[in-house]
């Protein structure tokens, strides 16, 4: 074994080398590194390569929001009841917009807001104006409780009981996603029934 203190000398890998520190009088061999133990190493880093692609750009990859949302999506009904931030993250997740498609189409919504929602009986759900407000809170409060309005005239029945309160949590998803495409999107004036309610346009 050679005292090679000054560590300036090639490594002979068949020579253990002492390294210059020394800590309360222990001091530290520079070995050279067995095979196994570097390809573990070197496998570990092309690994970690193959994972960061996978888990944000592979097929299949759930990031974070999509994690968010289907949290949020499967809270038992009991507390069904979601905030303003976890709603808005439903409304860009394609399969609860279909879910909520659905809902709307089969739930006799068309009946009174038109097959395209831009309104019949009811309001055009398709313009920057709400008689309720434009946040997911409001439309999902409005889907559930309904809404009967003070001027008298037709009313919007209440839906809970008759839809689960996470197909209303999509209803709402699939609403806010057609309003967006509309008005934002296509950058077209909706066309339909004449607005009714205060301008509330969907900014999230
Ligand atoms: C019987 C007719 C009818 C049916 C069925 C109906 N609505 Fe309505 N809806 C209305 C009327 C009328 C209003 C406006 C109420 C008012 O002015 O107070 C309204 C209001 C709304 C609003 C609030 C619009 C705003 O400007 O704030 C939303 C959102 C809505 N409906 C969604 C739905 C959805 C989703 C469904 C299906 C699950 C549905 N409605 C089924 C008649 C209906």
């Amino acid at each position: 074994m050679t005292d090679n203190t000054d560590n300036t000398n090639t490594p002979d890998p068949n020579k253990a080398i002492l390294r210059a520190h020394s800590f309360d009088g222990i001091q530290e061999y520079d070995n050279v590194l067995p095979m196994w133990m570097l390809y573990i190493f070197y496998i570990s880093i092309a690994w970690s390569g193959w994972y960061f692609y996978n888990y944000h750009f592979g097929d299949g990859a759930v990031g974070p929001r999509d994690l968010y949302a289907q949290q949020a999506l499967n809270k038992p009904a009991e507390v069904a009841i979601l905030s303003e931030d976890e709603l808005r993250a439903l409304s860009t997740q394609d399969d609860i917009i279909a879910m909520g498609k659905e809902e709307y189409t089969g739930k006799g919504c068309i009946a009174c807001h038109g097959a395209d929602a831009s309104g019949s009986v009811g309001p055009n759900l398709l313009d920057d104006f709400w008689k309720y407000g434009s946040n997911m809170t409001d439309i999902v409060d409005t889907i559930a409780n309904g809404r009967v309005p003070a001027a008298g005239g037709a009313a919007m029945p209440a839906h809970k009981g008759k839809i689960s309160p996470k197909r209303i949590n999509a209803t709402a998803a699939f609403l806010v996603s057609i309003n967006r495409a509309t008005t934002k999107t296509d950058g077209k004036a909706p066309t339909g029934k004449a607005p009714e309610g205060e301008k509330q346009p969907i900014t999230y």
